[in-house]
């Protein structure tokens, strides 16, 4: 028989989402009236149909590989030219940001591509995530063997630095007293609803650049910013081209998240070093890193993908952040009403909530599926310091949510 990679037995649970899905379904089987009137709110799964320029472009993108002359085989690896520039022009230079084309790579989703990048990382590197955090950092470095067991108690892992986050410090951690090589920031972050400000990324960015450490930047929810003053990327800070990887996603603005497209920003600039010091391009690895292990996202999608840049697809994009901002504000005005103290939601689709006092996350999920049947996400899910809190999606249908909002009411 192989061996197996041990690394995988350190994880206690299955992952939060699969693991929420489990006892959704063992609930609604052994309570069909209830099952009826479910209403999830777990998982940030979007809800509105594809804007209407995506699917267009999807269309026409499918009459091509229906003709011989404009069929499509293998793309480049890396992602088509015509998605690269769009997105280094509209996201990017157009707020200022120096980043070309052949420093963005298209992908099928950040969630494989926050697991995938520790590929071009070696062992024996500090890493830090914060607490809570989307679960996805940790589960991967623990696969990767980058971590010890974890703590019976609190579950957090032995070898990673956990930054805990909390009201007192806005949930934006202070950087590390001593040295990591590696940071995890999401900001608009998952799954506290949190931004981090300028003032707040520039402190990160000299610590990193200080420091020789390499920023994973997630801003997968980038649109949902409504303060100007918030930036969308890190690259809008000083130095960051020198520290920083950046991870954005057209789940959560495009509402792909059935579709699947994303990218990361790799600037050439970005160096890791062998154990021997010789400085690397992490660039130059993460590029031979995708022609080995992946063979472009499909045209069809980047075409989709692509259509969002348009006059047509921004304001198809601008509706569907409305929208769903619009469910967070109900839902922070629903929480605050029924006296429970609640974050978030102004500048992200979660609403991050306290648990009323004694009652823990997986409690709470369980009172709101038994009590109000909506599905929530237990903070405990999120690392130890989301214990006591729940989170709430903000992705669903208005009616759904003003349902959710009435049911929140009538919680005892
Ligand atoms: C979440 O609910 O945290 C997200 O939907 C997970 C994801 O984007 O993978």
């Amino acid at each position: 028989m192989p061996l197996i990679n041990e690394n995988f037995l350190k994880l206690k649970t299955g992952y939060l989402f699969p693991e929420i899905a489990r006892r959704v379904k063992a609930f609604t089987e052994s309570n069909p009236d209830a099952a009826k009137r479910l209403i999830r709110c777990g998982i940030g799964d979007v809800t509105e149909p594809l804007p209407e320029a995506v699917r267009y472009a999807m269309h026409e993108a499918v009459d091509e590989m229906g003709v011989r002359d404009s069929f499509h085989g293998y793309g480049p690896e890396q992602g088509y030219e015509f998605l690269r520039k769009a997105i280094a022009t509209n996201d990017f230079q157009s707020r200022g940001i120096n980043i070309e084309a052949d420093e963005i790579f298209i992908s099928d989703g950040s969630k494989c591509d926050t697991g995938n990048i520790l590929d071009i990382f070696g062992k024996g590197n500090k890493i830090a995530i914060t607490d809570p955090v989307y679960p996805v950092y940790v589960d991967t470095n623990v696969m990767a063997g980058n971590t010890r067991d974890a703590d019976e108690k609190t579950g957090a892992f032995g070898g990673l630095v956990y930054m805990k986050c909390s009201p007192r410090n806005g949930f934006v951690p202070p950087v590390p007293k001593k040295k990591v090589d590696l940071v995890y920031l999401c900001y608009p972050n998952n799954p506290t609803g949190a931004v981090a400000t300028r003032e707040q990324l520039t402190v990160w960015v000299n610590y990193a650049r200080e420091h020789g450490s390499v920023l994973l930047f997630d801003a997968a929810y980038e649109a949902y910013i409504q303060d100007p003053a918030i930036p969308h990327s890190i690259f809008e800070i000083e130095g960051a081209r020198d520290c920083a990887i950046e991870f954005r996603s057209f789940s959560k603005n495009g509402g792909f998240t059935g579709v699947r497209c994303a990218f990361v920003v790799i600037p050439k600039t970005l160096m890791g070093t062998t154990k021997a010091g010789a400085k690397q391009s992490l660039h130059a690895l993460w590029s031979r890193r995708h022609s080995t292990k992946f063979n472009g996202a499909s045209y069809i999608v980047q075409r989709g993908a692509e259509a969002l840049y348009t006059d047509e697809g921004k304001s198809q994009v601008r509706a569907l952040i409305e929208h769903y901002m619009g469910n967070a504000t109900l839902l922070v005005k629903a929480c605050k009403k029924a006296k429970l103290k609640v974050y978030g939601g102004a500048n992200a689709p979660y609403v991050w909530v306290r648990c009323p006092e004694g009652v823990t996350s997986w409690q709470m999920f369980d009172k709101m599926l038994n009590e109000a049947n909506v599905v929530i996400t237990p903070g405990a899910g999120f690392g130890s310091a989301g214990e006591g809190w729940f989170r709430i999606s903000a992705f669903n249908s208005r009616a759904n949510v003003e349902e959710v909002c009435r049911r929140i009411a009538e919680i005892k």
